[in-house]
């Protein structure tokens, strides 16, 4: 059986024809599919813009802005105004507060991405919180109500979602508890939004905080790929209606031993060959406090490299698609800034380049 289709057809089903949809109890599998490959097209990467209530105020009042729910959705307005971006954008994750927000002459964020061929997604985790009795290791939670939650999010044109788990390394840690827990946790969030016709993006992301070498790096995030692939199996998540969203592999930010960029591409498409399965579409890394250059050359270096990845290799960064464009709209604060637009159109080009190894240094000036 096929999830009730409560929407329009001839409008690639963005707009709800109901408010009050009823569940589905079947996936649609043909509809993951075409959504999952469409949000890694060609020339294409997501904009994660689905930083937490808490989060985006820390970042506004970073560079002097003052956080309110009205602050954030002007910035976040003006952002996503921007001329063209769909070229390079094919996604956008928004955050519960943004999906029920308006651009500024009122017409909703997510019918609004969708007129441009952009696809609305929606953070659907409630946070990283303490794992019990792991001193420091954290555990994501949202999965009570998380069926009803995307059978609304589906209603309001949201088409995939995102889950991240954070796994720290240090002495002892990750534990076996921290593995388990979030690997378990991510393959029934992928399940239950699969069945309510979203695309799950799957984030297990190995933190670049500590002093442990890339190699630690390395084995820490092919066992996290590993143990998380393995329930997504158990659970009959259908990979080729979903996404995966890892970090890179690096030394730890404080590690004496930094590896080379080169080094960096090499490793990380290494481990991504021997964890993840062939039939998924695409992967879409997150940027995790690297520099926005060197997001872009990481990508641009793995696209580059004269194998044929059975995966798309793609973006969903947060702060190396924002970083300038947020400090430029601090400068003014206005609700239209043009400085704002031009820095973060400048980044979703640059990216897009690297999509396919076409992005050089010399286009960054
Ligand atoms: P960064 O690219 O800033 O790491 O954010 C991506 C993201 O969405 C983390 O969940």
């Amino acid at each position: 059986m096929k999830i009730r289709r409560i929407f329009h057809s001839n409008d690639d089903g963005f707009f709800p024809e109901s408010s009050s949809p009823e569940l589905g109890t079947n996936m649609d599998k043909e509809l993951l599919e075409k959504n999952a490959n469409e949000l890694v097209s060609p020339g294409r990467g997501i904009l994660a813009a689905d930083e937490s209530n808490g989060t985006m105020s820390n970042r506004l009042e970073s560079v002097g802005v003052e956080a309110s729910s009205e602050t954030r959705r002007a910035y976040r307005a003006n952002l996503l105004s921007t001329e063209g971006y769909e070229s390079s954008i094919s996604g956008v994750i928004l955050f519960d507060e943004t999906i029920r927000q308006s651009m500024d002459n009122g017409t909703p964020i997510p019918e609004f991405l969708a007129s441009r061929g952009v696809i609305p997604g929606i953070k659907v985790d409630t946070g990283a919180k303490d794992l019990a009795g792991r001193n420091g290791e954290k555990i994501t939670e949202g999965l009570d109500g998380l069926r009803e939650r995307c059978s609304e999010y589906f209603a309001m044109g949201a088409r995939f979602a995102k889950w991240r788990a954070v796994i720290k390394i240090g002495d002892d840690i990750p534990s076996e508890a921290c593995f388990s827990t979030n690997a378990h946790a991510l393959a029934r969030y992928s399940a239950i939004c699969q069945e309510q016709g979203l695309v799950p993006i799957i984030e297990p992301e190995v933190l670049m905080a500590g002093d442990h070498t890339a190699e630690r790096c390395y084995q820490v995030t092919a066992e996290i790929l590993s143990r998380t692939f393995s329930e997504c199996e158990i659970q009959g998540v259908h990979i080729p209606g979903a996404l995966l969203k890892p970090n890179m592999i690096f030394a730890g930010v404080d590690c004496e031993n930094q590896i080379s960029r080169e080094e960096v591409a090499r490793m990380t498409v290494k481990c991504l060959n021997e964890n993840v399965p062939s039939d998924l579409p695409g992967i879409v890394f997150l940027s995790g406090g690297q520099s926005d250059e060197d997001a872009t050359a990481h990508l641009n270096l793995m696209n580059k490299m004269n194998v044929d990845h059975p995966w798309q290799l793609s973006y969903s960064y947060g702060r190396a698609l924002q970083a300038n464009a947020l400090s430029e709209w601090a400068l003014r604060n206005e609700q239209s800034d043009s400085s704002s637009r031009d820095a973060f159109s400048h980044r979703a080009k640059m990216n897009g380049l690297a999509r396919s190894g076409d992005w050089d240094l010399s286009l960054e000036s």
